[in-house]
């Protein structure tokens, strides 16, 4: 793993600590439909370079090292140390860095696409607006992004029992605790990423996967 910043010194807000790391993997397969979606929507080739932003324990990552003709070169980002030292394998040639989604610590323009799930709802807005802008930045021309955010409940269950929990959850813990939906795309004006398809998850986490499409 490859540290870019001074994690003790600059801890991001919704950074996840030691503890959330060792139990973050319990929750993993309420997560699972809105990763593999999001990966349908990146639609990786062998030879795109794969960036995945607020990785935590490489949940997509190791998903995406199942899938036959995975790319072969991909970088996890996470600004929590706690968390990457719990992935688990990945293939030879994709790495780990310890570092912040603020402020990247790759080229303009080095990156096909971006996968960054479950990483803006515990941003405040000028948080996620920079986290967009770097996204835009790194992207090279005609690179894609997707976006997985968490959405509320739908459906009755959803409606009468799970969001007024969630709703409940948000307000008391407040948006670093990642119970508070969000839908970036009211973030999205003039970071230069234009909306292309979206795809609203309901196993698991509701969750929200927008496709983006860089300039
Ligand atoms: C809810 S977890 C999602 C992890 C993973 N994407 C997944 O779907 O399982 C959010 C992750 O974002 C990381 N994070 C929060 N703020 C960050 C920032 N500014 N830069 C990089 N990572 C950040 C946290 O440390 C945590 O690992």
């Amino acid at each position: 793993m490859t540290t870019a910043t001074g994690e003790r010194s600059r801890r991001p807000a919704g950074y996840a600590s030691r503890t959330t790391a060792r139990y973050y993997d319990a929750q993993l397969r309420l997560e699972r439909r809105a990763l593999l979606a999001a990966i349908e929507l990146a639609a990786p080739g062998i030879d795109d370079v794969l960036l995945d932003l607020g990785t935590g324990t490489a949940a997509l990552p190791a998903l995406l090292a199942q899938r036959p003709g995975h790319p072969r070169r991909v970088t996890g980002v996470d600004a929590s140390a706690a968390m990457l030292r719990r992935a688990p394998p990945l293939p030879d040639g994709w790495r780990l860095i310890n570092a912040d989604a603020r402020r990247l610590p790759l080229p303009d323009a080095s990156v096909d696409i971006v996968t960054c799930a479950y990483l803006l709802h515990l941003l405040d807005q000028p948080g996620r607006r920079t986290v967009l802008a770097e996204i835009a930045r790194v992207l090279a021309p005609g690179g894609r992004a997707v976006l997985v955010t968490l959405e509320m409940p739908d459906g009755l269950l959803g409606r009468s029992l799970l969001a007024p929990v969630q709703t409940g959850l948000c307000r008391v813990l407040g948006q670093r605790s990642g119970w508070c939906a969000l839908d970036p795309r009211g973030d999205l004006t003039g970071t230069g990423l234009r909306l292309r398809s979206e795809r609203l998850c309901t196993r698991g986490y509701t969750s929200l996967c927008l496709r983006l499409e860089g300039g």
